[in-house]
């Protein structure tokens, strides 16, 4: 340890997805006394990212409140790159960590290598190998990959990915995605729906918001969602709406006549995770959602036509549909027909976490801090993979 103080360490955040997944990483950071831990949040999300924060019980030290309705990806960018770098520039934090693949992680990569500032990426190593598919977060993510010091990947397949495009094995460490941590913290308690689900209805839970998806593919979407409830009368599908106008209006527009389908608000993540263990399949072509469902035991339709998470696709815990009419009917219908098929694909199981992965990362964060690059390239050695 520096023995000047404390070590400044700013965890940065903007997004729905990054409350849920850095909460356990700064809950198990705090109950160090040797970290000064700092939670700067863009606010790339408003409302999603603070009802958030609210669950977790987490407090932005530093809000820079950037969302603007519609926003273009330039003009979040732009903003992001003014707002932030005073702030890592003059705070001099020891360490920066944010994760996965929003255009506020980007960014704060870009920050910390433009000013030389220690950078650690959660939820590293994701690969689809499509620039345009998730977009723009498979370019967010690789990109990021080139500008971190540290790599914390979900599972050893995000290890392997990064080694083939040069990353050095020593900065890698295989800890798991926290979001699996955050995850099994809320599913021990069972929450109150704010709304009453039909009795004696099989729950199909739905989450669309990528930006590849605009347009006809969730045209598309809507209408396999809208005829799925014509063919089965014991169905009833939940889906909390992402507040996007791109997607919130289309959703209200084609789903809001059809009894069957409850449109929701944004649920928050307690209530959500009630929801999920409630369902008896979850569609989505959200990043998070492929990771919760199989460790649930709930088989996952994903609504894309490619993902980053294929171990997913090749242990048979979930199917990649894509976005055509007949091909989500199809698979919506085996599942909802055969349960030789169901129970395949509902096995408990988390090929991207086992509820352990910030203990992990601060663990790696600790050593190098505490006892230097040598014994960290030890720990890396050692590693326990999933
Ligand atoms: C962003 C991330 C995506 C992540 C997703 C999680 C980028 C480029 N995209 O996508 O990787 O999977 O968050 O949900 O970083 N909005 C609100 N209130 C909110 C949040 C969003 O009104 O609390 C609306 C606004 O009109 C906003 C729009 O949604 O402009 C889009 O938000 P943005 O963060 O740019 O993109 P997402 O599609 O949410
Ligand atoms: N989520 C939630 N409430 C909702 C929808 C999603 O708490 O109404 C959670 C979900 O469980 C997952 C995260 O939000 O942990 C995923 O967010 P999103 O799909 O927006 O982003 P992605 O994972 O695709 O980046």
């Amino acid at each position: 340890m520096k023995d000047h103080g404390k070590i400044k360490v700013a965890c940065v955040i903007g997004t729905r997805p990054e409350v849920i997944k850095m909460a356990p990483v700064i809950y198990e950071l705090r109950r160090y006394p040797y970290y000064e831990v700092t939670l700067l949040c863009t606010a790339q999300h408003r409302e999603l990212m603070d009802e958030m924060l609210t669950i977790f019980s987490l407090k932005p030290d530093i809000d820079l409140n950037i969302m603007k309705k519609d926003q273009s990806i330039c003009t979040l960018t732009s903003e992001l790159f003014a707002k932030i770098e005073p702030i890592l520039k003059n705070k001099k934090y020891s360490l920066v960590i944010a994760q996965g693949d929003t255009t506020t992680t980007l960014v704060t990569a870009e920050v910390c290598f433009f000013n030389k500032i220690p950078f650690a990426h959660i939820e590293a190593g994701l690969r689809s190998y499509d620039f345009h598919q998730p977009f723009p977060e498979e370019l967010n993510r690789v990109f990021t990959a080139k500008l971190a010091t540290w790599h914390f990947a979900p599972s050893k397949e995000e290890r392997s990915n990064l080694i083939l495009e040069g990353i050095k094995n020593k900065r890698i460490f295989v800890s798991g995605n926290p979001v699996i941590d955050a995850l099994y913290m809320l599913a021990r308690n069972e929450r109150k729906l704010p709304f009453k689900l039909p009795e004696n209805k099989r729950v199909i839970l739905v989450t669309i918001h990528r930006r590849e998806n605009f347009g006809n593919p969730i045209k598309n979407i809507f209408s396999a969602l809208n005829r799925l409830t014509e063919i089965f009368n014991d169905i009833v599908i939940t889906y909390p709406v992402h507040p996007n106008p791109q997607v919130n209006k289309l959703a209200y527009e084609q789903l809001s006549h059809n009894s069957s389908i409850m449109l929701l608000e944004p649920l928050p993540y307690d209530a959500f995770v009630t929801l999920m263990n409630k369902s008896y399949l979850i569609m989505t072509d959200s990043g998070g959602l492929q990771e919760e469902a199989p460790a649930l035991g709930k088989p996952v339709l994903v609504l894309r036509k490619k993902t980053e998470r294929p171990l997913i696709i090749k242990l048979g815990l979930g199917r990649l549909v894509g976005t055509e009419i007949e091909s989500i009917i199809n698979n919506a219908t085996d599942l909802l027909t055969d349960p030789m098929q169901y129970q395949a694909m509902a096995k408990h199981i988390s090929p991207y976490g086992d509820g352990h992965a910030a203990e992990k990362i601060v663990n790696v964060i600790s050593h190098y801090f505490l006892h230097g690059l040598q014994s960290v390239a030890l720990r890396n050695e050692s590693d326990q993979a999933f």
